[in-house]
């Protein structure tokens, strides 16, 4: 099984950044592509662009999930939407940002692969990508999209050893810093622009390289997961409180 093996793919997220990526990489490699996200204008000139179909669901919706995927027969699912929610420390975070990064990066991809994968198995093919991030894999100060992100990277873990011997494979790939909206719409204009000046970023197009060389790796193959950063970005360090500020 390769990427020209496989004939059809769901996108979420399309509506943006890393998703419209992956939809432009995949329908140009003739991959019957369904676009999913909110915001339908940006959806429609995508689909003028590469001749994907477009499909307006709010993935924090189960229902609205259902109705649309009910019918939807794929080979490949790219759970790609997600979105980080300036959050501060969790002592002082809003819980309506909870909920919201909780509902959009994990709760939705639990319910589109319970939706989707009944079909891949019964085929004994398919692929199952997961857009994770280099904060479910290590310490960052943002507690909570860590932790939905570190949900995906168990999530992609144990559907592996759900799925062994259907023939359905589960890749994982987790970025650092992508040149995207993510940090404008996580912390507005200005401390977005700030967290994505001074270094080159990773671009859209490279993750979607990623992707695309897990789909067509042949079917001996199961890219697990890939974690990719800009090279002038490391993660990890050591944070120490200043001596006497502990009462
Ligand atoms: N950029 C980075 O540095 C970075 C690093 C690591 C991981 N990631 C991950 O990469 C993925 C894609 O993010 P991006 O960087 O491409 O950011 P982006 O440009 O802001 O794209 C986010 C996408 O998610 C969609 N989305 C958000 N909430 C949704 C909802 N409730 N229902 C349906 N769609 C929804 C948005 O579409 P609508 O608003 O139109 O619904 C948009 O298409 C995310 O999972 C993110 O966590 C990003």
């Amino acid at each position: 099984m390769s990427l020209s093996d496989y004939g059809s793919a769901l996108v979420t997220g399309a509506s943006s950044g890393i998703g419209t990526a992956l939809v432009r990489a995949l329908t140009e490699r003739g991959i019957k592509t369904y676009a999913l996200a909110r915001r339908r204008k940006r959806l429609d000139a995508l689909a003028t662009e590469t001749g994907c179909t477009p499909l307006v669901v709010d993935l924090r919706d189960k229902e609205e999930i259902d109705r649309a995927l009910s019918e939807l027969d794929v080979d490949i699912l790219i759970n790609n939407a997600g979105h980080g929610r300036s959050e501060g420390p969790l002592h002082q975070a809003d819980v309506n940002a909870i909920y919201d990064m909780i509902q959009t990066n994990v709760s939705s991809g639990l319910h589109l692969v319970r939706a989707i994968s009944p079909r891949l198995v019964a085929r004994r093919h398919g692929h199952i990508v997961m857009i994770g991030s280099v904060a479910g894999l290590h310490p960052i100060k943002a507690s909570v999209y860590g932790a939905t992100k570190g949900a995906i990277h168990l999530l992609c873990q144990n559907l592996r050893i759900e799925l062994v011997g259907t023939g359905v494979r589960v890749t994982e790939i987790c970025p650092g810093r992508v040149r995207t909206e993510f940090f404008e719409h996580a912390f507005g204009t200005a401390q977005g622009r700030e967290l994505t000046s001074g270094f080159t970023l990773l671009e859209p197009e490279d993750i979607a390289s990623a992707v695309v060389h897990a789909l067509d790796a042949p079917q001996r193959v199961n890219i697990t997961m890939v974690e990719m950063t800009p090279t002038e970005q490391a993660v990890g360090g050591l944070q120490i409180a200043e001596s006497g500020n502990i009462a």
